[in-house]
């Protein structure tokens, strides 16, 4: 069966292209000749002929308009329209990416406090892909749990711990990736909670830092906010910021999982005075930050820079990165012994997880999915006797409380979240982060349209979305008998034959 549309396209473009001079020049006839106000439609369809014409005759760039005119433009209206089309009213609620309709309304669901129990039964498919918690024949009650705390740098003894009393912390995103209404209402939600948020590699925080919420700072490879004039680490820079009584622990950025090998971007509409004075670069031109810092040239100086920062900042320190071969992974861990040098944590990053910036080909195809990912460093640091030397954040699309737990099951002491946080406060998933022209505002710093963004009221939702997903996680916690995260193992999780852990399953 033939699937071309019954409209023969190329007829219609050439009625269109002559129809279009004769009606102009007949509606000027009847201005002329029958009355003046004939000159509206005139008028308007001068423009159209002329436009025809321009895309005809004289644009070179898009073939399609070249060959059928103001017609072709219906096309470009309908793709710019697509996402929104196939969002609103064709997509099924299980098929749109990264996060689909089910996904997202879990989160607004905890976010509006709103009860999230579904009836009849679950859309999900039980098909052979699907990892599940094994539930114990003897859940306990929730009095029975122990309440949730970990303390970084506690391994090193430093004196300048911290501990985090709520799992979920807010994922690296700068300002400048986000507007500052979006990282204010963040940064007040989880002071709420009493929460950690990660500042991203944006320089200094200035907006971060206005909510009194405990901050991790981030040093990406550009070293924003903490840079020599070389790029290279300015200590006294780090030594201030650290200083800070909000900044509780840094973070080194060596890669992310949506662009793993690549620095981060952040694309010039993006900008402003302010952004480029707060990160020191220049206004008009994409900032594309080293695929690498300059310190980290091999296993012993990597290791070497992690002690350095510690012992600058005098404060817990740990390392970002997405694994890409194992063995990399294994032989920095062998020369975190050989050193006797420890991060104070490592967060693990999933290839899948988001950017607000990043080319296709990163995000789609380099880099380790988490689960898989997070399995082989938990592995390998164990077969290394230093698991206990450190802690495990764990980020890669962990919005929900069914990913969570799966994620503390694999080693796993803390998650970390940037979309969820930023579907908490309205997100949309209109993909168009890197643009400035988020129809929400969140990562947008246009005006008009951070406007929309009510601290106030967002700071509540992130807030809600935290002490929602801590009821889920303590449930599923009874369920499976443990008392704590920290219990969970591997062998609590059913995995199947296709599933991406199942080379590591020992049983099923
Ligand atoms: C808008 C946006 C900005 C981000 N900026 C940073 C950043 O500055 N530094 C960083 O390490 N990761 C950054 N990330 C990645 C997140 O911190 C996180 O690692 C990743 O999105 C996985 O978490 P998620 O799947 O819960 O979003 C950004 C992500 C988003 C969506």
């Amino acid at each position: 069966m033939s699937t071309a549309l019954a409209i023969n396209l190329h007829k219609l473009a050439r009625f269109t292209n002559t129809a279009l001079p004769i009606i102009t020049l007949l509606f000027f006839l009847a201005g002329w000749q029958i009355s003046f106000y004939f000159h509206f439609l005139t008028v308007p369809f001068i423009g159209l002929t002329f436009v025809n014409v321009y895309y005809l005759y004289i644009q070179k760039n898009h073939s399609l308009l070249r060959n059928f005119g103001i017609l072709g433009q219906g096309r470009y209206m309908l793709e710019s329209l697509g996402p929104e089309l196939r969002q609103y009213l064709y997509s099924g609620d299980r098929e749109e990416r990264p996060f689909n309709r089910t996904e997202r309304a879990e989160v607004y669901r905890k976010a509006n406090n709103v009860d999230s129990a579904s009836s009849f039964g679950s859309q999900n498919d039980f098909d052979a892909t699907e990892i599940k918690l094994r539930h114990s024949l003897f859940p306990i009650s929730k009095e029975q749990l122990e309440p949730y705390s970990l303390t970084f740098g506690e391994e090193r003894g430093i004196q300048n711990t911290y501990t985090l009393t709520v799992p979920f912390i807010i994922s690296g995103m700068s300002y400048g990736a986000l507007g500052k209404r979006a990282v204010r209402s963040l940064a007040r939600g989880i002071a709420r909670v009493g929460g950690l948020m990660n500042t991203g590699e944006g320089g200094y925080p200035k907006y971060h830092l206005m909510e009194n919420c405990d901050l991790a700072f981030q040093i990406g490879t550009a070293k924003f906010g903490v840079r020599n004039e070389d790029g290279t680490l300015n200590d006294q820079l780090l030594a201030d910021l650290a200083a800070k009584e909000q900044i509780k622990i840094i973070e080194i950025k060596l890669s992310q999982g949506a662009k793993p090998g690549k620095g981060g971007m952040l694309p010039k509409e993006k900008i402003t005075p302010e952004i480029s004075e707060l990160r020191g670069v220049p206004m008009g031109k994409d900032v594309v930050s080293p695929t690498h810092h300059s310190e980290c040239e091999d296993y012993p100086s990597t290791v070497k820079f992690i002690r350095r920062v510690q012992d600058v900042s005098q404060l817990p320190v740990g390392i970002k990165m997405c694994i890409g071969d194992p063995r990399q992974f294994f032989e920095l861990i062998g020369e975190m012994k050989r050193q006797d040098i420890f991060p104070d944590f490592i967060t693990i990053d999933g290839a899948e997880g988001g950017t607000g910036a990043a080319p296709k080909a990163f995000i789609d195809r380099v880099g380790m999915p988490l689960f898989p990912a997070l399995k082989t460093a938990n592995d390998i640091l164990l077969s290394a006797g230093v698991r206990q030397k450190l802690k495990i954040i764990a980020s890669g699309k962990l919005i929900n409380p069914g990913s969570q737990i799966i994620a503390f099951c694999l080693g796993a002491d803390a998650i970390a979240t940037a979309r969820g946080f930023m579907l908490s406060i309205g997100c949309i998933q209109a993909m168009q982060c890197g643009s400035n022209t988020c129809p929400i505002g969140i990562t947008s710093h246009k005006e008009h349209l951070e406007r929309g963004i009510d601290i106030a009221d967002k700071a509540i939702r992130v807030a809600n979305y935290v002490h929602n997903l801590e009821h889920d996680l303590n449930e599923l916690l009874c369920a499976t008998g443990s008392r704590s995260v920290s219990d969970l193992t591997f062998d609590q999780l059913y995995v199947p034959i296709e599933s991406a852990l199942f080379p590591f399953s020992s049983h099923n």
